[in-house]
């Protein structure tokens, strides 16, 4: 089996911006506080703030336009199509990709995938692409000095059940620096990416981990500027997924619309 990982790593800038991170911290309090009155004053808001300066490198590249909804063509309400035999059990597996096993701490990630009643969302396809324990992804363009884990690509898949449901195991990621300004760390999240025949178009999005001291600094996880929608993001730590002397576990439910939706991030992102 081989992998390659699916995206880049967070875009960097050519030259790094040298803004503090207290300067960062500041705009983001900023516009959070400025969104929350306009809604105080009635304005309808979308949940993820696109024109986010904190956010450097999506300066020139966020979208400007405002989305406009157009009827699917056929073609995108029955395509595509996955079974379960199309992606092998073991793609699930990413402690299994190599001959040794992984560093760090080994994890289950399990959830459903649900429409805004609670539906679940069976035959959907799961992608996940993840950093290292050490926070460092097999990328080219991540070239920071942390160990590369000659047993950890950190990409897997798998297709939802009948019950919506998938799982994954894997080793829960490190934070990792970027350049988007002095000293910059990303919290550690994981990737993933949804794709089927239930919407029309590949939804991308990020799972973080509970109480991350870097959730406050970090101004991609807070281009959502509602609280609500920001815990939404957040994998719930749940004992009855671990296992006796080897995994802990994680539970991250996925709703693919209505206002329980799930935040995803949008085209270019
Ligand atoms: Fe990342």
């Amino acid at each position: 089996m081989s992998y390659r990982t699916a995206a880049a790593p967070e875009t960097l800038l050519a030259s790094p911006d040298q803004a503090s991170q207290s300067a960062i911290t500041g705009e983001i309090t900023e516009l959070h506080d400025l969104y929350a009155r306009r809604e105080a004053g009635g304005e309808s808001l979308p949940a993820t703030m696109h024109d986010f300066p904190p956010y450097r490198s999506s300066i020139l590249r966020h979208p400007t336009k405002n989305p406009k909804l157009v009827d699917p063509e056929t073609i995108e309400l029955l395509s595509p199509a996955f079974g379960q035999r199309d992606v092998a059990a073991i793609e699930s597996d990413l402690t299994l990709q190599h001959a040794g096993e992984p560093l760090g701490e080994r994890l289950t990630v399990r959830g459903r995938l649900l429409d805004s009643w609670g539906r679940p969302l069976a035959n959907q396809l799961i992608e996940i692409w993840q950093a290292n324990s050490a926070g460092r992804y097999i990328h080219q363009r991540d070239q920071h000095p942390a160990p590369l884990d000659p047993n950890f690509t950190g990409a897997g898949r798998a297709v939802t059940n009948d019950a919506g449901e998938y799982l994954f195991t894997t080793i829960k990621p490190g934070p990792y620096p970027w350049k988007n300004h002095v000293n910059a760390w990303r919290p550690a999240h994981i990737h993933f990416s949804i794709f089927g025949s239930s919407f029309t178009q590949r939804l991308v999005t990020q799972m973080y981990f509970p109480g991350d001291p870097l959730f406050a600094l970090d101004p991609i996880y807070n281009t959502i500027w509602r609280q609500k929608d920001r815990d939404s993001l957040v994998g719930v730590y749940d004992h009855d997924l671990t296992s006796p002397e080897w995994s802990t576990g994680y539970r991250f439910d996925i709703v693919v619309d209505g206002p329980d939706s799930t935040w995803f991030e949008q085209e270019g992102e």
